[in-house]
């Protein structure tokens, strides 16, 4: 249960956190497969991976909106046919929104929480079904620190995120005698395209490299709960715990 993986297949493979874990696992021989909305990018980060892998690892990519909820099951269907060998898959696709956008428009809401939560959540439920059923697999999804608490600046995401959580705190239940491990990802402030408008100064700011090591690690075996760097563990304990009447007045 705490081997690394055979096959993977990457969902939103080319968010730079999943293009570095996929990096990672290609050294690693770990055969790949790619899944992501732009075709282009897709084409190029397939190249990319196809000509490091050097012929030892096979590298495959399949285009789909991950935000067109009706296809999933179908999609998933057609990935397990295709790859009969999968052993693992990591869920990485998510937007930040902008939560004055998404304050003033339900529509813009709805769309953000359909692609930070329910895409994860339909594609999760057909693949624990599968796994189940073959009595192994690992099922790895970034979430974030933002699914700890509510924040005005942003609670939005983190309340898809938070959902996200949940969601997979009882698949992992469900799941845990079964042979399947369910790892729950929550990075903090990673240098990325999504964090691009950001000030990225300071030492909570790290580099996706650091959080892909984290994430590969922790399918050879670890953690069911893995916050990437480990320090966000103790400060969303703190920030958890901190009463609402203070949490209320600071200006997070
Ligand atoms: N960066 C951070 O500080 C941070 C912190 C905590 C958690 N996270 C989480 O980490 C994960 C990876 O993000 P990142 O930081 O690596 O950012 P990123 O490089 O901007 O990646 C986001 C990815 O999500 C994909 N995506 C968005 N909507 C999609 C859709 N409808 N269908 C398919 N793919 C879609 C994007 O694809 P396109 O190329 O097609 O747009 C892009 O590849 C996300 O779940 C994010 O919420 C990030």
């Amino acid at each position: 249960m705490s081997a690394a993986p055979r096959r993977i297949v990457i969902f939103g493979a080319t968010s730079r956190i999943a293009t570095e874990a996929a990096r990672l696992w290609l050294a690693r021989g770990v055969h790949l497969v790619l899944v992501a909305r732009n075709a282009e990018r897709l084409r190029m980060l397939n190249d990319d991976l196809s000509l490091r892998a050097g012929g030892l690892a096979e590298v495959d990519a399949v285009a789909a909106d991950l935000a067109a909820l009706e296809g999933l099951p179908t999609l998933w269907k057609s990935l397990s046919e295709q790859f009969a060998d999968l052993d693992a898959v990591l869920i990485a696709h998510g937007s930040l929104p902008d939560q004055g956008r998404c304050e003033a428009d339900p529509e813009t809401m709805l769309r953000e929480v359909r692609v930070n939560a329910l895409s994860a959540m339909a594609l999760l439920t057909a693949i624990a079904n599968d796994f189940e059923a073959r009595g192994s697999g690992t099922i790895g999804v970034i979430g974030s620190v933002a699914g700890d608490r509510g924040r005005k600046s942003n609670y939005v995401y983190g309340a898809a995120k938070g959902m996200l959580g949940l969601f997979l705190q009882g698949l992992r239940n469900r799941l845990h005698d079964k042979g399947v491990r369910v790892i729950t990802f929550k990075p903090g402030f990673v240098i990325t395209p999504m964090t691009q408008d950001f000030d990225r100064q300071g030492p909570l700011w790290v580099r996706p490299e650091r959080v892909a090591r984290g994430i590969v690690r922790a399918y050879r075996g670890g953690g069911e709960v893995v916050y990437l760097p480990w320090f966000w563990r103790p400060i969303m304990w703190v920030i958890r715990l901190t009463p609402e009447r203070v949490f209320k007045r600071l200006s997070l």
